[in-house]
């Protein structure tokens, strides 16, 4: 995809509508701080387009930015963040439920791990929540740069194992150095083209 242009397009915090699209979503998922906006922003060749953060809890809407008025990108809240009350926790989570089983237009979600870690038991709940609504998650392993080249088939291993994966596709990726930037846009270009 060639990035003509790019907008933040609707926010829905939680007792928001949800948009009626026309064009395809393709959503982000995972844990707090693992680093789902600053994805985001390197797929839309953006700084800081979405707001990103060294403290968790950064994203608290669901934003849908318009790419080139032909897809939505769209970052959802972190789960998993300790200081954020429980009854706070529940209202995002409704609120991302409600968007993944409710969403006509989302075309499949990416689950981001980060690469140095094991899968925790939410990250093993979201996937196994996105195989439920129907979608093969896409697994993204994020902060790849954060390791030596040494470790990557390893700790791709260890998350494979962690998600109880019996296939599917794990790409490592690096916000600094962009590896990895190029294999999710040919994904989503080929779910555009269908
Ligand atoms: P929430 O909005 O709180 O759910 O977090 P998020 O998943 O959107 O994470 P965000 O993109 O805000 O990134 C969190 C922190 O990790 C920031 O300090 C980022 O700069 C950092 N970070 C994200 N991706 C990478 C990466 O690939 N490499 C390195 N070194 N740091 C990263
Ligand atoms: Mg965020």
């Amino acid at each position: 995809m060639v990035i003509k242009n790019v907008a933040l397009e609707t926010v829905c915090g939680v007792t928001s509508t949800l948009p009626v699209n026309d064009k395809i979503e393709v959503a982000f998922a995972g844990k707090s701080n693992v680093g789902k906006s600053s994805l985001i922003n390197a797929l839309m060749n953006r700084k800081a387009l979405a707001r990103t953060s060294a403290q968790p809890g950064k994203t608290q809407t669901i934003n849908f930015y318009n790419i080139n008025n032909a897809m939505y990108l769209v970052d959802l809240p972190g789960y998993g963040y300790a200081k954020v009350a429980q009854s706070e926790k529940e209202k995002w989570g409704r609120m991302i439920e409600r968007y993944l089983q409710k969403s006509q237009m989302l075309k499949a979600v990416f689950l981001l791990i980060d690469i140095r870690h094991d899968p925790s038991a939410n990250d093993k709940l979201m996937y196994d929540w996105i195989l439920y609504n129907g979608y093969e998650p896409i697994i993204i392993a994020t902060k790849l740069d954060k390791i030596k080249r040494s470790q990557v088939q390893k700790q791709v291993k260890a998350v494979r194992e962690g998600l109880g994966m019996k296939g599917g596709t794990v790409i490592p990726f690096s916000a600094e150095t962009k590896q990895g930037r190029d294999e999710i846009w040919e994904m989503i270009d080929a779910w555009i083209a269908e």
